[in-house]
């Protein structure tokens, strides 16, 4: 055991003087990284070990919360691209307060923060570029023209990690939520982490504090996997989304806990005439031991941006407290585009407003541009195995007239209601079934009676089902950290 770590230092010692020559006076050892260390607690999982690795603190940053160190990230990814080619590389963020503005990140790349490291998002908003509106947007999401950055970006990559011993990403929101409330910024706020266009995806074992805005928002992306992450933002925070997949395919989120001011997860996939020209829906996605609360917003929302296309999503083992709704449906005519083939099953609830709610009133629209006739799809939406406690209104389902939402199903369900009420459903323009459902549902929904079975689950897994996670080995001259 002994014998084995003084190897490896030994090992990563020699690297560095090799490679000192090459990276212009910054070490930059080459290591081999990965897997097969003794010390269990000096690993860490990932989809990818690297080959190289820095520290931060190789680039003149200062972790004292104070002095910026936009350009001290800049230079190290810079520095680390060279690697994209050659094994990929690690850059490793030590313990200490790491004020930054946003930077970019680089393909074949891993941010590991070291359990007392934070990143935290400067104030200044002078340090924010201001970058175009995407596509299937076209335009910010809070006011007309560009957007913020945000803090860690990333676009046209491939192999992108941002992991670490549950070290921490604050966004210091706080300015930003006073500025929005008072309408005083010009732009779209940014987002914590946003990955455009970018090819296996991994976010894990981090937690995420305070965000301007959206937390973690991946476009256009694929094969994306977020594991083992907190999301925290107080509960009146304006749109702080935990997790926003968007225009993505393939993508697996689990093992997470989100409480803040928006919803936990909202998938998306642009806007009225924006999202239906780029056309790319968000599909096979899988949503797992997910933990929400969220006051005035869903644990799980599908829209209101979804003119590319939402379709093939399965949730499972969803807990939620204190949160308005469970799965909802939010679109408007003039969003184009569809909602098809929703499965969700086991949800356990407690406190919420409404536990099913879909709406196809949902009216906020980028300009007034968007088409009247471009009326969105919604049919083939399922739901077995719900219990709900403390409950004000058990569903509220508002389709579209003349497109009713059609093939919803409702199985083994129970809701404790708050109050007793005359209506604890309200329904209008939709039709399916509900089967086990109590209390007694609304007659747009044909009552089965228990023997109908459950409701619909796709049971075939999905491709970033079977997306490997293996053992990493952290280069050794970084464990004198205490890790
Ligand atoms: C790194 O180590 C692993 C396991 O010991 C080995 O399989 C792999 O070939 C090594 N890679 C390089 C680039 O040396
Ligand atoms: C990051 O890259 C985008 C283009 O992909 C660019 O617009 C932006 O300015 C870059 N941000 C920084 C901080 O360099
Ligand atoms: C990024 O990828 C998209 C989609 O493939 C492409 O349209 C765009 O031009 C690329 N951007 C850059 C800067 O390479
Ligand atoms: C990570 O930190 C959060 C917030 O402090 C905590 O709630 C969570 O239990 C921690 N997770 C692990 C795996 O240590
Ligand atoms: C039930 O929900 C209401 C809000 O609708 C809340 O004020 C109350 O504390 C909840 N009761 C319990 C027992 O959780
Ligand atoms: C109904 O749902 C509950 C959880 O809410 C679960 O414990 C029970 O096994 C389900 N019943 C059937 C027949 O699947």
């Amino acid at each position: 055991m002994l014998a084995s770590l003084l190897l490896l230092t030994a090992a990563a010692f020699f690297a560095t003087a090799e490679c000192r020559q090459h990276a212009g006076g910054r070490p930059l050892p080459r290591n081999n990284d990965s897997g097969g260390g003794a010390a269990g607690e000096r690993k860490y999982q990932a989809t990818s070990c690297r080959t190289h690795s820095a520290s931060l603190a190789d680039f003149g940053a200062v972790g004292d919360g104070v002095k910026s160190n936009t350009k001290a990230f800049q230079a190290a990814v810079a520095s680390l691209s060279q690697f994209s080619g050659d094994g990929g590389s690690l850059l490793y963020v030590p313990p200490g307060r790491w004020l930054t503005g946003p930077f970019n990140l680089t393909s074949h790349f891993t941010l590991f923060l070291h359990r007392d490291a934070v990143i935290l998002a400067t104030q200044d908003l002078n340090e924010w570029p201001i970058i175009d509106p995407l596509p299937s947007y076209g335009r910010g999401r809070d006011a007309p023209g560009g957007r913020y950055s945000s803090l860690i970006m990333g676009s046209n990559l491939t192999d992108v990690i941002i992991t670490g011993d549950n070290g921490t990403i604050d966004g210091q929101g706080a300015t930003w939520w006073t500025r929005f409330r008072h309408k005083q910024l010009k732009y779209t706020r940014g987002y914590l982490v946003e990955l455009v266009h970018t090819d296996q995806i991994l976010i894990s074992s981090l937690v995420f504090l305070n965000s301007p805005s959206w937390n973690i928002h991946p476009v256009y992306s694929t094969n994306i996997l977020v594991k083992g992450i907190t999301i925290s933002a107080p509960l009146n925070s304006p749109n702080t989304d935990g997790i926003n997949p968007d225009s993505c395919s393939q993508v697996r989120i689990e093992d997470s806990y989100v409480a803040s001011g928006d919803d936990c997860v909202a998938i998306k996939s642009g806007w009225d005439e924006y999202g239906i020209a780029v056309g790319l829906p968000s599909e096979h996605i899988v949503i797992r031991r997910l933990t929400c609360v969220s006051p005035t917003s869903a644990a799980i929302a599908l829209g209101s941006e979804m003119s590319g296309g939402i379709r093939d999503v399965r949730a499972e083992d969803i807990t939620a407290t204190d949160t308005e709704s469970g799965v909802r449906i939010k679109t408007a005519v003039g969003r184009g585009g569809f909602v098809r083939d929703i499965f969700v099953r086991r949800m356990t609830l407690d406190t919420m407003k409404w536990v099913f709610w879909m709406t196809g009133n949902y009216n906020s629209h980028p300009d007034g541009k968007f088409d009247p006739a471009a009326v969105p799809d919604v049919e083939g939406i399922s739901y077995s195995d719900v219990a709900a406690a403390n409950v004000t209104v058990a569903g509220r389902l508002e389709g579209i007239e003349g497109t009713p939402f059609r093939g919803i199903c409702v199985s083994n369900v129970t809701v404790g209601m708050r109050k007793a009420r005359k209506a604890a459903w309200v329904c209008e323009n939709v039709e399916g079934v509900a089967r086990g459902v109590s209390p007694e549902p609304c007659g747009a929904l044909k009552d089965e009676g228990v023997g109908g079975g459950p409701c619909p689950f796709m049971e075939d897994k999905l491709p970033i089902e079977e997306m490997e996670i293996r053992d990493c080995l952290l280069p050794a001259r970084y464990w004198g950290d205490g890790l």
